[in-house]
């Protein structure tokens, strides 16, 4: 019979099929008071039924194992008890596979051999996570300054594979948000390989590694002034210059959600890159999201890539408003337009819309990232592709998640819009 343990203990199974890794595990929780296995499994299967019978808090579940592997094991219990926080501990160190977990349901990944510490903290920080990242966000919630009270949109800009332009996405809808009166801020969520600052050609002064110590209590001013500010007066939130600094942001996954979370009254709208890893910063990322832009090319491999995260985000219950679809460096060549997916294939695949396709053009594009402005700025023919779907597209989302006064004004000019805007606040 499982043992039964008080309330404030966390309560772990472990699954894997090797005895010796199962003992070494359970002998270092041992040491920690607030930890506790009730039950062991060395199969997938075995390890769904302890499950469903133990309800234990926390999985801590292998990959590779007879009958079946820890991947479909955590798509099962995912599925079935939804409270219980998986963690994965595989044997190989290997994005893929780590990105596989994610999108099997874990919260988190970690490889063999990990420390004893590593173990501890990731298990108190996965049965953490639960509570913490509510859609209300608790305590997170509350305004840094509430004089200052902005509309608060958070649009998180995500794309599974790399290349597919969502720095490109999230800086020009970033820019293309910026009209009279609204305030926008843009945040470098790729805290290791960001690349906002080579797009807008900013050399920052502070990065956001300047705010990871004061995070629990930041003040407006400090923050403000550890933004790098583009010639388009565009706000931007940059990430650390080096890759190995992002692991001192990294300490806490939840770092950038929580600077986000303490600022957001003071804009209407925040746009977030995002590195394609789904770590726990990505995941927390989505879960404060307002509205989650995916950036997909015509390709069969991005759509089926995307077709794995929206499963994730149907797992995360995650309603299909807070979606949209958008279509990236879509060939203009009608030769290569046939050997790509068109939009219409995509949407009956995905059975979602697709939002806004957006030309490939590397003359415009290039010259735009050259210069170090947006590509929405970067000429004055705002009706010349890809300037004009960009900017279709930051007007898309704008006018989603700007409240529309009562009588219904055609969409259009910056001045009513504005005036829209101070409608929604009063
Ligand atoms: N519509 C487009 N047409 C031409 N080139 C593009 C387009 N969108 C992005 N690019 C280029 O593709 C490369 C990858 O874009 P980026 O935004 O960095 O992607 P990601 O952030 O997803 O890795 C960049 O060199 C960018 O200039
Ligand atoms: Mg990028």
């Amino acid at each position: 019979m499982p043992e039964k343990a008080p309330e404030s203990v966390i309560t772990i199974l472990l699954v894997d099929d090797s005895v010796p890794t199962r003992e070494n595990i359970k002998k270092l929780l041992s040491f920690e008071r607030d930890l506790k296995v009730v039950g062991m499994a060395g199969t997938g299967i075995e390890g769904i039924a302890l499950a469903r019978e133990l309800k234990p808090d926390i999985i801590i579940m292998d990959i590779n194992m007879p009958d079946m592997d820890g991947l479909e094991a955590t798509t099962k219990i995912v599925d079935s008890a939804p409270s219980t926080g998986i963690i994965i501990l595989s044997a190989q160190d290997d994005s893929n596979y780590m990105r596989r977990s994610m999108l099997a349901g874990a919260k988190a990944f970690l490889t063999k051999p990990s420390s004893p510490d590593e173990i501890y903290n990731t298990v108190r920080a996965v049965h953490k996570r639960a509570p913490v990242l509510q859609p209300s966000m608790g305590e997170l919630n509350r305004p840094v300054d509430p004089t200052r009270t902005g509309a608060g949109h958070i649009v998180v800009v995500y794309s599974p594979q790399g290349g597919a332009g969502c720095t490109t996405i999230a800086t020009n809808l970033a820019a293309g948000l910026m009209r009279d009166g609204v305030r926008v801020l843009l945040v470098d969520g790729n805290l290791q390989f960001g690349d906002v600052g080579v797009f807008l050609n900013l050399k920052p002064q502070s990065t956001i590694l300047e705010l990871v110590e004061d995070v629990e209590d930041l003040d407006t001013d400090y923050f403000e002034n550890s933004l790098a500010a583009h010639n388009s007066g565009l706000k931007v939130l940059m990430g650390p210059q080096r890759p190995e600094e992002a692991e001192k942001a990294m300490v806490d996954p939840l770092v950038v959600s929580k600077i986000i979370n303490k600022v957001r009254w003071n804009y209407d709208f925040i746009v977030v890159d995002t590195s394609l890893h789904l770590d726990e910063m990505t995941l927390s990322l989505f879960d404060i999201a307002t509205r989650i832009v995916l950036v997909s090319t015509p390709t069969l491999a991005s759509v089926k890539n995307i077709r794995s995260v929206l499963d994730l985000f149907d797992q995360l219950h995650y309603p299909h408003e807070k979606i949209t679809m958008i279509l990236n460096r879509v060939s203009k060549d009608p030769h290569i337009k046939k050997l790509l997916l068109s939009s219409e294939q995509i949407s009956n695949f995905l059975k979602r819309k697709v939002e806004m396709s957006i030309p490939a053009d590397d003359m415009v594009v290039l010259e735009a990232v050259r210069k170090g402005i947006p590509v929405v700025s970067s000429q004055r023919d705002r009706t010349k592709s890809p300037i004009k779907e960009l900017l279709e597209f930051a007007n898309f989302i704008y006018a989603a998640l700007v409240p529309e006064p009562v009588e219904k004004a055609p969409s259009q000019p910056i001045k009513k819009v504005t005036s829209k805007l101070e409608w929604g606040r009063s």
